[in-house]
């Protein structure tokens, strides 16, 4: 396969991957078959992260969660007249947002390795409007982006699946993969890139800020693909999907990037 590689020089952040002169480079490849281990263990790994991440810290997120809590507790409070039942409800409520994200994203795994994760070479690598990445550090496959295209000429391209490997965070793996995906879109002409996420960490939110997105829209009670829609699910896990866009042919970040997405002398990348 014909190597379009990008290649980024980083400084390094964390000192576990310091080198003698502090320099890494960060390979962005495409896809070969030899990585689908690797991909899928760090997709999936990723994903499992935001199952603490939705239970706890998303609890803070949903106002109408904890008044529905509140009433909960009351409604308890009158039918037992008992303090320690009380005592025990919070409990029992993280417990039960625990077990439901948990059931809900290992359900959203699972859908993703029936399709696309599980057949990447079928679902990214034949179009030519698709694309999955992967990004290598010391010869590791350490992260991971995927794009789809609508098929029309000026359309939007969707950037998905970003994700790093835990111990090679903070490096700008993140960054460099999603320039790739930026510069998928521009080489194709594409109108803009979106993307959805329901994570609540800093870290993905502050990602795509300083890739140049923003935030376009909200959808509370995001409804993911894998979940069963029962009362309990309901009651216990509840998301939101923030939609994020850039617009390609417009965006002053990418016009002051121009030189790394296509004109650098240390960038050989041609999109797909
Ligand atoms: C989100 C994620 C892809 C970021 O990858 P990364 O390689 O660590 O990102 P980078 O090193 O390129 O960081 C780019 C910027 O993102 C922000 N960022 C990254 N991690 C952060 C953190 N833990 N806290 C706050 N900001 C953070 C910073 O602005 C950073 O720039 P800086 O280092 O110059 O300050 C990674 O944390 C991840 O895989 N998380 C789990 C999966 C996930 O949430 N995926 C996205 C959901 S759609």
């Amino acid at each position: 396969m014909e190597d379009r590689a990008q290649t980024n020089s980083v400084q390094k952040h964390d000192k576990g991957l310091n080198t003698q002169n502090g320099l890494q480079t960060i390979l962005v490849r495409e896809f070969e078959p030899e990585d689908k281990p690797a991909v899928q263990l760090i997709f999936s790994e990723g994903l499992m992260e935001m199952v603490p991440d939705t239970a706890f810290r998303g609890l803070r997120h949903h106002r109408e969660s904890l008044l529905l809590y509140s009433a909960m507790t009351v409604v308890c409070f009158i039918i037992t007249m008992c303090w320690w039942v009380i005592g025990l409800l919070p409990a029992i409520v993280l417990c039960g947002r625990y077990f439901y994200s948990r059931r809900v994203i290992h359900g959203y795994l699972e859908h993703a390795m029936s399709t696309d994760m599980g057949d990447i070479e079928g679902f990214y690598m034949k179009s030519p409007d698709s694309c999955l990445w992967v990004a290598v550090l010391e010869g590791k496959v350490v992260g991971v982006v995927a794009a789809v295209g609508q098929r029309k000429s000026g359309g939007a391209v969707e950037l998905q699946r970003m994700c790093v490997d835990r111990s090679y965070r903070r490096c700008g793996v993140g960054v460099a993969l999603g320039r790739k995906v930026l510069e998928f879109a521009v080489t194709r002409r594409c109108s803009s890139v979106v993307l959805g996420t329901t994570a609540y960490t800093r870290a993905a939110h502050q990602l795509y800020r300083r890739l140049g997105f923003r935030c376009v829209g909200v959808t509370n009670g995001y409804v993911t693909p894998g979940a069963r829609c029962s009362l309990l699910e309901r009651i216990f896990y509840r998301v939101r999907h923030h939609h994020y866009s850039l617009d390609v042919q417009n965006s002053k970040t990418l016009q002051m990037d121009n030189t790394d997405l296509g004109g650098g002398s240390d960038v050989s990348a041609a999109g797909k």
